[in-house]
């Protein structure tokens, strides 16, 4: 039976992973799969996870089974930084957890798909694992640009394709740090999203990976909160492996917006019925772990200094290459203006190659680059290389 496989390629980021670590020159800078890193290059555990994760090993009485929807505690404890003020818009939010932001996406366009969704506005490019999930649920993408040549967000693409879907499609959108680009759209351009959402009847789907590496907490989930407050009904798919450093932990959580309280329930008897075939229940100590750090205000405090500091170095980093001004054709100075861990280089393939076998410098395909990768030590390293590669 085996040998009606064939082999698949693997996973490009994930594969870079393995490169660089086989990778024996010193001086190799990483810039591939997006993990935060500090000046030093490490990806430690945040203070305040150390800190909750002690309070877990001494206070933890079981792991027997919690259900489909994981630890709800770590669920409900989230929603008032996703949501605002008025976490459940008057009991039209609620949510359950997931594997990861991965988790949380695949089951957002599982159920979208059970509820009649078979194809996917999306801006391109995205984040990889956006088309291989629709492709491994055999739904359809349908592909705008997310960006102009300016490096601009392209208001016009988004809001043809939240106008033009109909009603078995729906529109996926980054809610903040675009991944790959690090191009968001602006307030007013957010304001314009809701409106045509709200016009046109079309089904958002809010992906947001990043929430507080961009501007901060509340200033990246703006956007997103003025689609809710425009449409009756959404899915969010939200990860807390980057803004809790918990990547293997693999803590996510998927929230409905509904349009009442019998709504939610029939959603989220169907989302669970997806997990437990898929996961069964999701993995408990990460998503633990964040709820005793929200439920405790000297660690939450903790937790957002720590996320503070993350991205004020990000745009020190963003800041330096901004003033570097180019590296060979290459002008530099919009990354100041873009957010999150990622931003894309106009470098070919065979220029990401020769930067990596040349100057062990690792960076996708697609020439995007961790910018947490760069630090003090590498950043003159790494602007003298693509130079000398994308002259
Ligand atoms: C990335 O885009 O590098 C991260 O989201 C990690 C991943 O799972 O791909």
């Amino acid at each position: 039976m085996l040998d009606r496989l064939s082999p698949q390629a693997p996973d490009a980021l994930l594969a870079l992973i393995r490169l660089h670590a086989a990778d024996p020159r010193e001086d190799k800078i990483d810039l591939g799969v997006g993990v935060y890193r500090t000046e030093t290059g490490a990806t430690p555990v945040f203070a305040a996870i150390k800190t909750a994760e002690q309070v877990l090993v001494d206070t933890q009485d079981s792991k027997s089974y919690l259900g489909p929807e994981g630890d709800m505690g770590f669920v409900n404890a989230l929603m008032p930084y996703i949501f605002g003020a008025d976490p459940t818009m008057g009991g039209r939010i609620s949510g359950m957890q997931t594997p990861g932001g991965t988790g949380a996406v695949r089951l957002a366009l599982a159920l979208a798909l059970k509820a009649g969704v078979k194809r996917v506005h999306m801006g391109v490019p995205s984040w990889p694992n956006h088309a291989q999930i629709l492709a491994d649920l055999g739904m359809e993408l349908a592909p705008f640009d997310h960006a102009n040549p300016d490096g601009t967000a392209n208001l016009d693409a988004v809001l043809a394709a939240i106008n033009g879907a109909s009603a078995d499609e729906a529109v996926l959108l980054h809610a903040c740090c675009h991944n790959p680009t690090g191009i968001d759209y602006t307030a007013e351009q957010w304001a314009a999203i809701a409106t045509a959402f709200a016009a046109s009847g079309t089904f958002p789907i809010i992906d947001s990976a990043y929430q507080g590496l961009g501007h901060g907490m509340e200033e990246d989930a703006a956007g997103m909160r003025a689609v809710l407050a425009a449409v009756p009904e959404a899915f969010i798919a939200y990860s807390c492996d980057k803004n809790f450093g918990q990547y293997r932990d693999r803590v996510g959580a998927f929230y409905v917006l509904a349009k009442e309280q019998g709504a939610l329930d029939t959603a989220f008897s169907n989302a669970n019925a997806l997990a437990r075939a898929g996961w069964s229940m999701p993995p408990d100590h990460g998503g633990a772990a964040v709820r005793i750090i929200l439920r405790d205000p000297d660690m939450t405090a903790q937790w957002l200094a720590e996320l503070d500091d993350m991205r004020a170095r990000m745009r020190g980093v963003r800041d330096a290459l901004a003033q570097a001004g180019t590296a060979g054709r290459i002008d530099l100075t919009p990354l100041a203006h873009q957010n999150g861990l990622f931003s894309m280089l106009p470098v070919t393939k065979d220029e990401v190659a020769t930067l990596r076998e040349e100057h062990g410098t690792y960076m996708a395909a697609s020439g995007r680059i961790n910018i947490a990768g760069l630090t003090p030590g590498n950043l003159p390293k790494f602007i003298a290389a693509l130079a000398a590669v994308a002259a």
